[in-house]
């Protein structure tokens, strides 16, 4: 019997509405192969939304989220957008959909391609074989914490305050996720915070440290965000999974994702305990090359595997769309973004065709 799935479709901006087409077109030739049947729903975020509806997230983009299987986003964002009020910006939206939806835990996966590995920055020898996976914590710490605004002081001074903030039960649950990531990989999970300076950080520990008991099989160690940084660009292959608040994670996962050169390659998860996950690409709108079909779909196109993979248990399809994936890469295509001598320049489109022709 065919399997039925409602995805809510959420373009945005910039080169978002480019690449979700690839993966929509992926998705359709995958659902016929594995017998699954996609039906899907576009909805307004970001500055798309600004402009037709004047918010960020309208109320009816979450409703329509919150009715279907799963999401799949692309980017919002772009210049046109950067100087509104920070509650009319797009990534205000973006934030409403992570607290609309409870995604409390955000997946990166950061893995070097062997066609990929002369992208790097790094040398060879470093990255060869690097394959992290970043849990970070999307729903609370400093990006949600109160109090937060920009207050006057008694003397009339200005002052902005945000608050990092993090209950018990909210570590633990991203702190479990995290062990279990761990578990279904190579066993070794990494918790980083600032336990030596913050007292939000020393219950973060304490708590990583207790639930721990749970996961005997999971090898767990501590870092300081400072030495972990380090660490990052030093030696990543030391890295397995890696579990982390809101805004260490958002920082180190652009750093472990440019350990591989290729940020255009790049999905991500978000999800909840029960409703519909968030699948996106980790790289931004591109605003400078949207609708030139310059873009690199491979990172939107990887979302909608992990979609298949986490959202949707289906995960034949999901490493279906992989292997297209590498085999596209085999063949010698390549968006600018991953050009190199002697390999198949192509569009976003041509990329696209080039996936569905393996399929
Ligand atoms: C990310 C982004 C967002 C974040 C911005 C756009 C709000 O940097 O998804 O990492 O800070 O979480
Ligand atoms: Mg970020």
């Amino acid at each position: 019997m065919t399997k039925q799935y409602r995805i809510t479709l959420l373009p945005g901006d910039g080169i978002g509405p480019e690449i979700i087409a690839v993966a929509t077109d992926v998705l359709k030739v995958v659902g016929q192969k594995c017998d699954l049947e996609f039906s899907f729903e576009e909805a307004l975020i970001g500055g798309a939304a600004i402009d037709a509806t004047g918010e960020p997230l309208p109320e009816e983009t979450l409703a329509t989220c919150r009715q279907s299987d799963s999401v799949l986003l692309a980017a919002i964002g772009g210049y046109k957008w950067d100087n509104l009020p920070r509650e009319k910006r797009p990534e205000t939206g973006l934030l409403g959909l992570r607290a609309g939806l409870d995604l409390f835990a955000n997946l990166r996966p950061a893995t070097i391609l062997p066609q990929l590995i002369d992208a790097s920055s790094l040398k060879r020898e470093i990255v060869e074989g690097v394959d992290i996976m970043v849990v970070r914590e999307l729903t609370g710490g400093v990006y949600f914490g109160k109090p937060k605004g920009i207050f006057a002081t008694e003397t009339g001074e200005k002052r902005g305050v945000n608050t990092m903030a993090y209950n018990q039960s909210e570590i633990d649950r991203i702190a479990k996720l995290g062990f279990e990531t761990a578990q279904k990989r190579r066993g070794r999970l990494c918790s980083v915070d600032k336990a030596n300076v913050l007292d939000v950080s020393q219950l973060w520990r304490d708590r990583v440290t207790a639930i721990a008991e749970d996961y005997p099989n999971v090898e767990l160690s501590h870092l300081y965000v400072d030495n972990a940084a380090m660490q990052l660009v030093r030696a990543p292959k030391q890295f397995d999974t890696i579990v982390t608040g809101n805004l260490f994670g958002d920082i180190l996962s652009d750093a472990a994702a440019m350990l591989t050169g290729s940020i255009g390659m790049l999905p991500s998860a978000s999800l909840s305990s029960d409703g519909p996950g968030v699948y996106e690409p980790v790289h931004g709108s591109a605003p400078d090359i949207a609708g030139q079909d310059k873009a690199n779909p491979l990172a939107q196109v990887l979302s909608a595997a992990m979609m298949l993979r986490y959202g949707l248990n289906e995960p034949s399809a999901a490493t279906m769309i992989e292997e297209a994936v590498t085999k596209v890469l085999d063949a010698g295509y390549r968006t600018g973004d991953i050009m190199s001598e002697g390999m198949t320049a192509t569009g976003c489109q041509g990329m696209g065709e080039a996936l569905l022709n393996i399929l």
